[in-house]
């Protein structure tokens, strides 16, 4: 069964083709990112109206590369939310007319859900259960993982989601939008322990986390320095390791509650070189495994829409005609 892939919650136009059998056959991307650029943030009307412009190119790119016609396609997975309304629509919209106009079903699919199964696309992948850290620009969660479908929140931020403060914490530092990659970049030119940053909400139990204080932090640093760019770079190293080590501290009691030896870690945040080792050293302490997507799928992309749409259309479930869309929709 061949199945489309659509993303198009935030800032990036993903499309992709998955096989049930012979698993991704092709994804194209297209990121909007050099646009939102120029405003230092997504400005959600020219995303939706980006997202009108590209969507359909890239589903025939995609469709050409694979050399497969529309009929080929037997189902459609997009994402219905949590995202930017327009933006959702435009991809809710796109689906359930194709769809139709095939006479194939549909089925909407939770971004965050499209993340934590992203691991999946990889050779080695991740059996079930396992504990999901998810770490985006929108949310950071812990979750208990028991199967497809099966998710039980263990824990989330209370203010920031980890991407979020990066991006604050980069523009901070002068840096460009989206800020994350950037902030980890200039980190590498960073003296280690120059300065040290908290590990919020670490010295309590519980599995939420709170990421604004770092943010506040980097402010107040920063202003008691010349801002020189090694003062600048020795802020970002500080941050970054503040942001791992309570990642890490927070997986490995999430580890210990559920008595689980695999953690998959998901979204954007995942692709920082940095963090993926200190979760790989806690988890090999902990006799732990661990699994991430490649560096590509870490961020928003459409494989891991077709993916996670594969396996609800694969367990026969079904959605009507009707456009849905949902910008506020827990996991
Ligand atoms: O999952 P994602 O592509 O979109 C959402 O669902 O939000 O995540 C985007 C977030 C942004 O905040 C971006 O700065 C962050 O992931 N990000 C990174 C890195 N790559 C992306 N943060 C830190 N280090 C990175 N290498
Ligand atoms: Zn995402």
């Amino acid at each position: 069964m061949y199945i489309l892939g659509i993303e198009t919650s935030c800032d990036e136009t993903g499309v992709a083709l998955y096989h049930s059998d012979k698993g991704l056959i092709h994804h194209s991307l297209y990121s909007q990112v050099a646009m939102h650029n120029e405003y230092g943030g997504i400005v959600p009307e020219l995303a939706s109206r980006d997202h009108i412009r590209k969507l359909i190119p890239l589903i025939d790119e995609c469709l050409h590369h694979s050399q497969l016609a529309k009929t080929d396609i037997q189902g459609i997975a997009y994402t219905a939310g949590p995202g930017l309304i327009g933006a959702l629509l435009v991809g809710a919209a796109t689906a359930k007319s194709l769809a139709w106009s095939l006479n194939i079903p549909a089925i909407g699919v939770h971004h965050m859900e499209g993340h934590l199964l992203a691991p999946m696309l990889e050779e080695q992948s991740p059996e079930f259960p396992f504990v999901a850290l998810l770490v985006s620009g929108g949310h950071t969660l812990l979750v208990e993982v028991k199967g497809i479908g099966l998710y039980q929140l263990l824990g989330e931020s209370l203010d920031d989601a980890a991407g979020e403060a990066f991006d604050k914490a980069a523009k901070m530092l002068g840096l460009a939008y989206p800020g994350g990659p950037l902030l980890s970049k200039l980190a590498v030119q960073g003296q280690a322990n120059r300065f040290k940053f908290p590990r919020p909400m670490t010295d309590r139990p519980g599995l939420d986390f709170s990421f604004s204080g770092l943010k506040t932090f980097t402010m107040n640093t920063l202003n008691q320095t010349e801002q020189t760019a090694q003062d600048k770079a020795d802020v970002a190293l500080a941050f970054q390791q503040a942001t791992a080590e309570t990642l890490a501290i927070k997986c490995k009691r999430a580890l210990k509650q559920t008595g689980l030896k695999r953690l998959v870690v998901a979204g954007g945040v995942s692709a920082n070189t940095h963090i993926r080792q200190i979760l790989t050293q806690m988890v090999i302490k902990e006799s732990a495994e661990i699994f991430f997507p490649r560096p590509e799928f870490c961020t928003d992309n459409g494989a891991m829409i077709a993916y996670a749409g594969c396996q609800r259309l694969l367990a026969q479930q079904q959605e009507s005609l009707r456009i849905n869309a949902r910008p506020r929709w827990p996991i």
